[in-house]
C-alpha cells in the first residue's frame, strides 16, 4: 500500500464504456478523484463502446447516470465540465480486430507515461481483447490491464483466463480487482493490526475463540438473473470478497507495505485453509435460496420467480461456511463466513471474538452472559471499529455488562481528507502502479482450489439449497453451524 509516485501523464481506457460499471462506478469515481485534485492535468480517459454515439450524445448519457450516483453535495458544475474535457468516446467494437487500429491511433496521438486498459466486459471477452491489443502492439511494458470478476467459473476456466492474459502481459502489469479491498475499513484493518502494538500479541488462537465474517445484502438479484443463475453466492461472494477479508484478518505481519510482501502473506493463508472433503461439505457448509417473503414490510418474490430464473433452480443465494486454518497461529479457531441476498439488512462486518476469562469472579447483568470481549470491524453501511468489553454497572453493584469503545471514522476524521470510495482508491492505485490491493494470480488460483470441492459436492447433492424466507437471516441450519461449537452470531446476542 506504499504511496508510489503518480505518473506525469496517463491514458485510461475503459472497454465497456457504455456499460453499468463504467457509468455507475468508474466515471463517478474518476470524477471524485478529479474533484479532490488527484489527477494530473495530462490524464485522459477514453471510453470505448460499440454504439454509434457522438461525443455529445455520450457525454449527455453519462451525465445523467453520474448525477444519479454522485452525491448531490459532491456535484460541482465547474469540476464536472473540466472532468469532461479529459474524456473521449471512441467507437470500437472490441470483438473486431481491425477496429483496434482506431484505438492505437488515438493513443499515439496522445502518448502517455502509463496506458491502462480496464476490461469492463464479460470475461469471455478477455482473451479477444488482449489478443487484439497485442496485435496493435498495445501490450508494451507501459501498459496495464485491469480485470474485474468473475475471473473464471472454476479453477480450469480461471487458469484459462490467466494463460490468455499472461500471453501478453506480465503479472506486474495485471490488476485483478476485488472491490472489497478498496473499502477504507479493510485498509484500516491492516493499520489496526500492524500499526499498533496492542492487538497483535492477542491476535492468535490462545486469545481468539472464533471469527465471523458477514456480508449481508437486502437486494435480490435484480436484473442480473442471467449471470447469477450460473454463478451463485459461493462464486459471486465467497471465492473472492469473503476469502480476501479472511486473508487480511489471518495473515502474518508482512515485512513491508510492498505489494508482493502483502500478497505473499495472503497466499500463505489461502494455502493453509483446510480443504473440504465431501463429507465435511455437508457438515460445515449451509447453502440457501430465498423464497418469497417480506422486506421492510413489503412483499418480495422468490428467487425462482425472478426474471430469467428457472422454477427448479438450485442456485444458492446464501452461504454459511465454517472454515479452518491449519497453522500455528490459527489451528482450532473457526472462521465462520456468512453471506446472502434478501436478508433483513445490508451489513458487512468482521467480528473477532476473544476468549472469556478463565474464571469469572463478577456477577453478570441479566442477558450479559456469553458476551466476552470482541472486536467488531464494520465495513458498511457505516464504518467503525468497536471493542466490546465488560464493565461494572454504575451504582451499588458489582454486576458487569458489555460496553464498547468506539472508533467511528466519520467522527474521528471529521474535516480531514474525504474518505475515498472503493473504486476511487483502486483506480488511483492502478494509475500509480501499486498492486497491494489487487489479487495476484497465485491467490486467485488457490482460492478456486479451496472453493472447488464445495462446488462439486453441492453439484452432486440432489437435495439442493435450503429455502429461507426473504427478509430473514437465512436457513436455521446456519445458526446451528455455530451453536454446535458453542457460539452464536454476533447479531443474535
Ligand atoms: C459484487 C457481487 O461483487 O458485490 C454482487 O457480484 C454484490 O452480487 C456486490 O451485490 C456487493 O458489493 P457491495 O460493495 O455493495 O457490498
Amino acid at each position: 500500500m506504499s504511496q508510489l509516485q503518480l505518473p506525469k501523464s496517463f491514458n485510461l481506457v475503459f472497454f465497456g464504456g457504455t456499460g453499468d460499471l463504467v457509468t455507475r462506478k468508474l466515471l463517478p469515481g474518476m470524477y471524485q478523484c478529479d474533484r479532490n485534485g488527484l489527477l494530473v492535468p495530462d490524464g485522459r480517459i477514453y471510453c470505448l463502446g460499440r454504439q454509434d454515439l457522438t461525443q455529445e450524445m455520450y457525454l449527455a448519457k453519462i451525465e445523467e447516470k453520474a448525477r444519479e450516483f454522485i452525491p448531490k453535495a459532491d456535484w460541482d458544475d465547474r469540476v464536472w465540465s473540466a472532468f469532461l474535457s479529459r474524456l473521449q468516446y471512441v467507437r470500437v467494437d472490441a470483438g473486431e480486430p481491425a477496429e483496434y487500429a482506431v484505438l492505437k491511433e488515438v493513443l499515439e496521438r496522445n502518448p502517455a507515461e502509463v496506458n491502462v486498459f480496464f476490461l469492463s466486459v464479460a470475461p469471455s471477452f478477455f482473451t479477444t481483447v488482449c489478443d487484439n491489443l497485442a496485435r496493435q502492439g498495445l501490450s508494451r511494458p507501459d501498459c496495464r490491464v485491469v480485470l474485474e470478476k468473475p475471473l473464471g467459473h472454476d479453477l480450469a476456466s480461471s487458469n484459462a483466463i490467466t494463460e490468455a492474459v499472461g500471453k501478453h502481459y506480465r503479472e506486474n502489469q495485471i490488476y485483478r480487482i476485488d472491490h472489497y479491498l478498496g473499502k477504507e475499513s479493510v485498509q484500516n484493518l491492516m493499520a489496526l493490526r500492524f500499526g499498533n502494538a496492542l492487538f497483535e500479541p492477542l491476535w492468535r488462537r490462545e486469545w481468539i475463540s472464533n471469527v465471523q465474517i458477514t456480508i449481508a445484502e437486502e437486494v435480490g438479484i435484480g436484473s442480473r438473473g442471467g449471470f447469477y443463475e450460473g454463478t451463485g453466492a459461493l462464486r459471486d461472494m465467497v471465492q473472492n470478497h469473503l476469502l480476501q477479508l479472511l486473508c487480511f484478518i489471518a495473515m502474518e505481519p508482512p515485512v513491508s507495505l510492498d505489494s508482493n510482501a502483502i500478497r505473499d502473506e495472503k497466499l500463505k493463508v489461502l494455502e493453509s485453509l483446510i480443504p473440504f472433503k465431501d463429507e465435511d461439505v455437508f457438515k460445515k457448509t449451509v447453502r440457501g435460496q430465498y423464497r418469497a417473503g417480506k422486506l421492510h414490510g413489503k412483499p418480495v418474490v422468490a428467487y425462482t420467480e425472478e426474471a430469467g430464473i428457472p422454477p427448479d433452480s438450485k442456485t444458492e443465494t446464501f452461504v454459511a461456511i465454517k472454515a479452518e486454518i491449519a497453522n500455528w497461529r490459527w489451528a482450532g479457531v473457526p472462521f465462520y463466513l456468512f453471506t446472502g441476498k434478501r436478508l433483513p439488512t445490508r451489513l458487512a462486518e468482521i467480528v473477532i471474538n476473544f476468549r472469556d476469562v478463565p474464571h469469572q469472579i463478577f456477577p453478570l447483568a441479566p442477558g450479559a452472559a456469553g458476551a466476552p470481549a470482541k472486536l467488531v470491524i464494520r465495513l458498511q453501511p457505516d464504518e467503525y471499529i468497536r471493542l466490546y468489553l465488560y464493565a461494572k454497572q454504575p451504582g451499588d453493584t458489582m454486576e458487569l455488562q458489555p460496553v464498547y469503545l468506539d472508533l467511528n471514522f466519520a467522527g474521528a476524521f471529521k474535516n480531514k481528507t474525504r474518505r475515498a470510495e472503493g473504486y476511487e482508491r483502486l483506480l488511483m492505485d492502478i494509475i500509480r502502479g501499486n498492486q497491494s490491493l489487487f489479487v495476484r494470480q497465485d491467490e486467485l488460483e488457490q482460492a478456486w482450489r479451496w472453493v472447488e470441492p464445495i462446488l462439486n459436492a453441492w453439484a452432486s447433492d440432489p437435495a439442493g439449497p435450503r429455502l429461507y424466507a426473504a427478509g430473514t437471516w437465512g436457513p436455521a441450519a446456519s445458526a446451528e453451524l455455530l451453536s454446535r461449537d458453542g457460539f452464536c452470531w454476533h447479531d443474535e446476542e
